[in-house]
Formats: C-alpha cells, structure tokens, sequence
C-alpha cells in the first residue's frame, strides 16, 4: 500500500461509521417500499458507490456516468464533458447522484440538469465530501459525509494523476510529498516527489 498519509483526514473506520450513518440518513428519506437508483459518478465516486450500496437497507439499481471537468491542469474550471453516458433510463426512478466530492459544484449542477431531463420520479444528491469554501455555484448535496477545508485530498476515490484512489482512507497531499513548483494546496494539483519512496 502507498502512503502518503503524513496526515489522515478520515480513516477507514472513521469513514465506514460516516458512509453507514449516511445509509440510514438516506433510507429514513424514502417510503419503505423505495427502490434507490444510485447514479455513480466516475471515476472518483466508485469506491464511495461499493460501500454505500452494501450497507443501504433497501434495494438498489446502480449505474455509472462519467464526466470531466478538470483540463490538462488539473484544476477545477471549465466546462464539464461527458465521457460517458448512463445505461439505464432514469424515468420514473428515485436516483440518488452518489458523488465522491463537491468542490466548485460545475460537475454536480451539470448532472443534475442531465438526469433531471431523463424524467426520475426524484433526484437527490449525495457526497461523501464536501469542500464549501470553493463553491462557484448555489448548490449542495442532500446528504454529506464530511466537511473539509480547502485542501487537496487524496483516497477513497480521489486521486492525484489517476493514482492513489485505492486509499483506503482519505489524506492530505503535504507540501512535503510535491515538487516545490509554486503551486498552493487548493484543488490545483501539484506534481508528486515520489509517493513509493
Ligand atoms: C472530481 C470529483 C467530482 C468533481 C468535483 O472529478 O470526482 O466529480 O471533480 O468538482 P467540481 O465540484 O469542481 O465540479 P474529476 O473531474 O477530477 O474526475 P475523476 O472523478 O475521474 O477524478
């Protein structure tokens, strides 16, 4: 296992008591009889969606959209893309958006319109973290997992270059673990020294 971890945000207990709290949040929101359609985001809500969907009390469907909206910088601005589209429809269906994080809020405002066109029956949100400080957009999830500071994290989902999503707890990428380019610590990802080593 990689670690970066000089400093721990949530561990994975910490996080398995949160994603288990918010199951029942979320269940004592709907009739008894509700089957939930968990929407994943992709890639960064996968892990997020497997343990979440394990410990709902109630039958789920589950299926994936995945979108873009960080560029070759690596920052959260610009329009969102789609990368690829739902399977399923989502007409008549209480689908609940199961997002890793909320940062700017661009990439939940934008699924939001996407699924809302396809006819659910209701859409809800959930992210298991959310960053308030750097919302461009009025918007918030339903439910949340946790609060955080304007930090760059890393884990459970989140990645920094497509590495270090197998986290099994979420971190913050010190300054130590970065190459000094200038770059500061808010959703701008700087250049890892060498996490392995
Ligand atoms: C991240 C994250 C959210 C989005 C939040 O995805 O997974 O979907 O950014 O940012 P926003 O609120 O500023 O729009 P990213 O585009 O990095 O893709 P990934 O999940 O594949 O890593």
């Amino acid at each position: 296992m990689v670690d970066v971890g000089h400093t721990v945000l949530f561990s994975a207990d910490q996080i398995k008591d949160r994603v288990a709290g918010l199951a029942a949040e979320i269940r004592r929101g709907y009739p008894a009889d509700t089957t939930l359609h968990l929407v994943a985001v992709l890639k960064g809500g996968f892990v997020f969606l497997a343990d979440l969907a394990r410990v709902l009390d109630c039958p789920v469907t589950i299926d994936f959209v995945a979108v873009s909206s960080y560029g070759a910088a690596t920052r959260s601005t610009g329009p969102v893309r789609l990368r690829q589209d739902l399977h399923l429809p989502v007409r008549d269906r209480d689908v609940l958006i199961v997002e890793d994080i909320i940062d700017t809020g661009e990439t939940l405002a934008w699924i939001l319109e996407h699924l809302r066109a396809g006819g659910p029956r209701s859409l809800r949100t959930v992210a298991f973290l959310d960053k308030p400080s750097r919302r461009t957009l009025d918007i918030q999830a339903d439910y949340v997992g946790f609060t955080i500071p304007d930090r760059f994290v890393v884990g459970y989902g989140l990645d920094h270059d497509e590495r270090l999503r197998n986290l099994p707890y979420v971190a913050v990428l010190e300054p130590s673990d970065v190459t000094p380019t200038g770059e500061t610590m808010t959703n701008t990802a700087p250049e890892l020294s060498d996490p392995t080593s």
